[in-house]
């Protein structure tokens, strides 16, 4: 675990922060004593929860992997986290090796990590930035060095959106990001949902997020579903129709193996922006 000692510049370790808690729900050594507690009330409450978080970054995987095969050749990770197994750069460059990546992440220890990891990395930066602020993480001299606007580009939230409190406008915010990106641009979303699951346990995460630097908003189908207005959806697996998926089944070639308890937690998607789809979305009022 993280040396209480080595506590870098601007690393807050009174406050759980959410980026170190997921890293310690996949098994990473990038946390603090602050951060497992937390983490551990959850899962008092919440006993899926490492299948969740690797439900959840095997949607991330699988669906980079697949843009890539589908010709994507750019992708801007937002709320990247901390480096972990397989990163987006990884996964896109395995099938892609001059696919280029430009991550973001508002958290200090994610902006530490991330210059280690991608140092002498091709193709590849990281920019310290919080998702609210469009222009400056769009205009960030390392984003406009890194990515070509003018050619498609996915766009990754993942896990992140439900940091973004409603009165942020987490829906609009996207939409000024994919009104950037040219036609051939995909949205890949996932999640958190209160959907279906035990009233104690979504108490329990939600208290124990509101003390956190960030808290969580658990939000409906219907309300994730809002965030690919105006794009394609995707079918989130073979023989699928195009609809909002759990995380684990994305890309899965197994579906009864993948819908575990953990998956459910999240709904997740992947969309395209076409011609088509952007006329309708501009002339919606
Ligand atoms: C649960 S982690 C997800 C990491 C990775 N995207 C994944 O799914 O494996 C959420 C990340 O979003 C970041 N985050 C939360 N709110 C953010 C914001 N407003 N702007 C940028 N990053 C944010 C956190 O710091 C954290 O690293």
């Amino acid at each position: 675990m993280t040396d209480i000692e080595d506590v870098p510049p601007g690393v807050d370790v009174t406050v759980p922060s959410p980026a170190r808690m997921y890293d310690y729900f996949l098994g990473g050594t990038e946390n603090y004593e602050v951060d497992r507690k937390a983490a551990e009330v959850v899962r008092e409450k919440m006993p899926e929860v490492e299948d969740a978080a690797w439900a959840n970054r095997g949607f991330l995987q699988r669906s980079v992997r697949w843009l890539a095969e589908q010709g994507v050749r750019q992708f801007i990770d937002i709320g990247a986290g901390l480096p972990t197994k397989n990163n987006t750069h990884e996964a896109a460059q395995a099938v892609a090796p001059d696919a280029r990546v430009l991550y973001a992440d508002n958290d200090p220890l994610v902006t530490v990590h991330a210059n280690v990891l991608l140092e002498g990395t091709s193709g590849t930066a990281f920019v310290t930035a919080d998702f609210r602020d469009v222009e400056g993480l769009l205009g960030h001299p390392d984003t406009v060095a890194t990515i070509d606007f003018t050619e498609p580009v996915a766009l990754l939230a993942v896990a992140m959106t439900h940091f973004v409190p409603d009165e942020d406008d987490p829906w609009g915010l996207l939409q000024r990001y994919m009104d950037r990106l040219v036609p051939g641009s995909y949205l890949v979303l996932s999640a958190i949902t209160g959907d279906r699951q035990a009233d104690g346990a979504v108490g329990t995460i939600r208290t124990v997020y509101s003390k956190s630097s960030a808290g969580v908003n658990m939000r409906t189908r219907t309300e994730i579903e809002r965030y690919f207005a105006g794009l394609e959806i995707v079918p989130p697996y073979a023989g699928a129709a195009p609809r909002l998926g759990y995380a684990g089944d994305w890309g899965a070639d197994d579906i009864d193996a993948a819908d575990s308890d953990g998956s459910r937690w999240s709904y997740c998607a992947v969309a395209k922006k076409t011609e088509s789809k952007q006329t309708v979305a501009t002339q919606t009022p």
